[in-house]
């Protein structure tokens, strides 16, 4: 029987003839695809790994591929080009960027360690090889806690994200030195929201990101990594789970979830640049190998050296 043609019909077909040619390219040129939690679900359904930024770097660290399609932001697509330097890193959009790691730059951050010269500099996982550079280690949202817990110096610079720093300073009760950066996302998410979910679902749980206000992380139940928010979802004792972090992770709960209900805690928490990553710009990116992500050996030797200080903590 022939099905009517609707849009929908329309680009399922399309969608399924691109995911036929993608895998197909990508075994051909040996190349493994890493999604984002905050991908498109059409992106996460084709992907190898879909996970957190420490899962892709790991993961990114420890491929045999030759190719990895980074389907996330710049700073990730850039990290694993910091790990792996004799493969090449994809990013299929070049303009899918992260305001939050644009928000403090290399001669910034020299300025800053002049005027706090005996502190240790933690540096967010979201941000620039060049900065990354200057700092002495990385973290991601999945390990910050660990990280700063093991830095001996007295005073710690966190970079750039105000709230996963202050999130960390009150874990840990260091003296910590916020640079105010922040996410625009997540900054959209406000306590109103959590006040107004609890009221239509008062059997769900809410779990929200770090990098939410502190008002919102003290409302909500638990705060942790999206790759923590899947496993906090999978949980037996939870059954409705109100999630405070960007839409598209709610794909993946969904996914792994069947019989469980997700509910987005505010319809406005979309980070455009994650969406900019569509199967058509996956398949363009394998037929003509391109835009790729590099970084100058000096800068990436030095980045290195950070984000090895935090894979040796977790
Ligand atoms: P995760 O490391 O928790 O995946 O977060 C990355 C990010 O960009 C959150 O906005
Ligand atoms: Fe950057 Fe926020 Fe988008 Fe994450 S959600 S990539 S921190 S802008």
């Amino acid at each position: 029987m022939k099905l009517p043609v609707t849009e929908m019909n329309v680009a399922a077909t399309r969608n399924a003839s691109l995911e036929e040619k993608i895998l197909k390219l990508k075994k051909d040129r040996n190349a493994i695809i890493l999604a984002h939690n905050y991908q498109r679900g059409e992106i996460q359904d084709i992907a190898d790994l879909v996970g957190d930024s420490l899962e892709l770097s790991q993961k990114a660290a420890k491929t045999s591929a030759e190719v990895i399609v980074f389907c996330g932001v710049h700073f990730m697509a850039e990290t694993a080009a910091i790990l792996c330097p004799d493969m090449t890193v994809l990013l299929p959009d070049i303009n899918a960027g992260c305001p939050m790691a644009n928000m403090i730059n290399a001669e910034q951050l020299r300025q800053k360690k002049r005027e706090l010269p005996g502190a240790a500099v933690v540096t967010y996982v979201n941000s620039t090889a060049e900065v990354k550079a200057e700092s002495d280690f990385c973290c991601t949202s999945a390990n910050g806690v660990r990280v700063v817990e093991s830095v001996d110096n007295q005073e710690v610079l966190f970079i750039p994200d105000q709230y996963l720093g202050h999130y960390i300073a009150s874990k840990t009760g260091k003296k910590m030195t916020l640079w105010p950066g922040y996410c625009p996302t997540h900054l959209r998410i406000l306590p109103e929201d959590i006040v107004r979910r609890r009221r239509e679902h008062p059997r769900a749980r809410v779990v929200v990101h770090p990098e939410c206000r502190p008002e919102v992380i003290a409302l909500a139940d638990e705060a942790t990594s999206t790759s923590g928010i899947c496993r906090y979802a999978a949980r037996e004792d939870v059954s409705e789970l109100v999630v405070g972090t960007e839409l598209g992770i709610i794909h993946r709960l969904r996914k792994e979830n069947p019989n469980k209900k997700f509910i987005p805690i505010s319809e406005q928490a979309i980070c455009p640049n994650m969406k900019l990553i569509t199967l058509e710009k996956v398949l363009w990116s394998l037929e003509e190998m391109s835009p790729v992500v590099k970084v100058p050996e000096g800068i990436r030797l030095k980045a290195k050296a950070a984000v090895d200080r935090m894979l040796a903590i977790v």
